[in-house]
């Protein structure tokens, strides 16, 4: 049974799309032991709960150093003993030392087509406000490996989805979400807990 913490910062629904997959078994012989929020506010949380999954909230915001945080992070997670570690819309930097520790064992979805409109500043809505501004007519999701650089880590999966004229920022976030983010997340949960995901040479084949 592969062990999986997921991470969350805000709404959570895409640990709600990987909760429906496990639900339907597009997902299979995986456990969710915990989630971790750094938000208090974070429906994520009531989501984890509602589901029966124990959390953990930490805010660096309560902690006299950045370095305190992340010890208490690190143990946190530690405690569930996970074999892969999900960043599910999680607005926090995750310490280097716990990317040494899981290395291509932690994975993250970012809202855009990487290397397109990724990196520092990048998050959340910036990334539509970017996509619009510069006026590329095809956006998407990614899902990668975290290394120590910022979405720089090995692309697992990646799916496109349309600009269209009409979109603001906002609409263009809720179609990203619901055509790309939530589809391709739970894939590749689905794809590593089937050890079907190798990487060779900083690559990810998928067999
Ligand atoms: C999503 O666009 C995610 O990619 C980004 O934050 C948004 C909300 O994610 N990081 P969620 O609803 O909290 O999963």
């Amino acid at each position: 049974m592969l062990r999986v913490v997921v991470c969350v910062s805000g709404g959570g629904t895409n640990l709600g799309a990987i909760l429906e997959a496990l639900k339907d078994n597009r997902i299979q012989n995986t456990q969710i032991v915990g989630v971790f929020c750094n938000n208090p506010n974070a429906y994520g949380l009531i989501r984890a709960q509602e589901a029966g999954i124990p959390t953990c909230c930490l805010s660096p915001k309560t902690f006299e150093s950045r370095d305190l945080f992340h010890d208490a992070f690190c143990e946190a997670i530690n405690q569930w003993k996970p074999d892969l570690i999900v960043l599910a819309g999680f607005l926090v930097t995750i310490p280097a030392k716990l990317i040494e520790q899981y290395p291509n064992r932690i994975m993250n979805i970012h809202p855009s087509l990487i290397p397109s409109f990724c990196g520092v500043g990048f998050y959340g809505l910036k990334v539509h406000e970017g996509v619009l501004r510069r006026g590329v007519k095809i956006t998407g999701a990614t899902v990668h490996f975290v290394d120590t650089g910022c979405d720089t880590g090995p692309i697992i999966l990646q799916k496109a989805v349309e600009v269209l004229e009409t979109d603001t920022a906002e609409t263009l976030q809720r179609r990203v979400m619901e055509q790309a983010e939530w589809i391709i997340l739970p894939e590749a949960i689905g794809l590593y807990a089937k050890g079907r995901i190798q990487i060779q040479e900083s690559k990810v084949l998928i067999d």
